[in-house]
């Protein structure tokens, strides 16, 4: 496997920058993935998404293989084409979901059964449906194989034959996947947080070649310290020459201490999902816009951030629109997260750029203040 073209301009450190070229556009790195989970980047059109400078959003197989399915989906031209955003799509293959979300799920050395929890239906997932649907029906960019992610704590048996079982998975999507100049997979290390695990699992994955490495099983429940001592043994055993990805991450200096570990994509739910929950993210942290303190505060969010929501609504008015239930508060507050995420990526690689990138991190904690409830 060669991948599409991944150039890195520059490095700090273990940091780069570069740019990941697909044929639907150009990924800038590192870079930062709005989670779609449903065809939807929650409460945000795709005109709303890609102002915020936003290259690619990330799909989820399990949701959309229940609803509307993945023939359909194929009727239907594709994800792209029905959600209406023709920049690159990052799938999640479904394991992980269907084990935080379906009911009754059973797993096997050949895949999963579950059942749907919309409508109880059951469904199997194996390595080649779990390619099938995300290469052929929803037309993903970037694909990711079937895994395994044990929900930590977890005895090291139980994390060790996860790990296997993913391996043995990577092998199958990589067969199943063949050879396509147009689309690309993925392989996910896992290994919890044991480093010997974490090695094994990327030297293997490293050994059978994909176009790209991501780090699954992290923001699992370990916590921060242990979480970038895992990235501090995983990364140095991945190419240099192909991204890495950390999946499911994270807070703001979550995505700081691992861009500096050497990490190129992320995504995360937190931006849109605390912005329905009327939380603003800002450098001093989240700032819970329903407290009263923010009644009659006229300044905006941000107002160095250059998006609407940011930079030209007052706290007052969300606060408002929160305390009255309208919905235009969830909109603004997604679209201004989802914004201050890119502004942050786009800091991030311009300290690269000009190899300040711990001066960053340090002016990045130093500002850090509790939410003062
Ligand atoms: N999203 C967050 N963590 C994981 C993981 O370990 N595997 C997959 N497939 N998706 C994830």
């Amino acid at each position: 496997m060669s991948g599409f073209p991944f150039e890195i301009h520059a490095r700090d450190g273990a940091a780069r920058i570069g740019v990941l070229r697909t044929p639907r556009g150009e990924v800038r790195t590192p870079a930062f993935m709005p989670v779609g989970t449903a065809g939807t980047v929650k409460a945000l059109t795709v005109e709303q998404v890609a102002s915020t400078g936003s290259d690619i959003i990330l799909g989820n197989t399990y949701h959309l293989m229940l609803r509307p399915g993945g023939e359909r989906m194929a009727r239907l031209g594709g994800l792209h084409r029905f959600m209406r955003w023709d920049k690159p799509i990052l799938t999640d293959s479904g394991g992980y979901q269907v084990m935080s979300l379906s009911q009754l799920r059973k797993l096997d050395a050949e895949g999963v059964t579950f059942r749907s929890h919309v409508d109880g239906a059951q469904h199997r997932l194996t390595p080649e449906v779990a390619i099938q649907i995300q290469a052929d029906q929803i037309g993903a960019d970037i694909v990711m194989q079937l895994d395994e992610c044990p929900a930590l704590p977890a005895p090291r048996a139980d994390v060790q034959k996860a790990m296997e079982l993913s391996l043995r998975w990577a092998e199958r999507c990589k067969r199943a996947f063949g050879a396509r100049d147009a689309q690309n997979l993925f392989a996910i290390v896992q290994g919890g947080t044991d480093a010997v695990l974490r090695r094994q699992s990327a030297e293997s994955l490293v050994s059978e070649g994909f176009d790209g490495y991501a780090i699954g099983g992290l923001a699992v429940g370990e916590g921060h310290d242990a979480m970038l001592a895992t990235l501090d043994v995983t990364t140095p055993c991945l190419p240099q020459e192909r991204p890495r990805y950390l999946m499911g991450v994270g807070k703001p200096i979550d995505i700081v201490e691992s861009v500096a570990r050497g990490i190129d994509m992320f995504d995360c739910v937190l931006p849109t999902r605390s912005g329905r929950h009327g939380q603003a993210w800002t450098d001093a942290g989240p700032l819970n816009i329903k407290n009263a303190r923010f009644a009659e505060d006229l300044t905006p969010v941000d107002e160095s951030i250059d998006c609407p929501a940011s930079r030209d609504y007052s706290k007052a008015y969300l606060h408002h629109l929160f305390k009255a239930g309208e919905l235009l508060g969830q909109v603004l507050l997604s679209w201004h997260n989802v914004a201050y995420y890119q502004h942050l990526m786009q800091r991030l690689r311009d300290s690269i750029a000009a190899q300040n990138l711990d001066d960053f991190r340090a002016a990045f904690r130093a500002r850090l203040t509790p939410e003062v409830e």
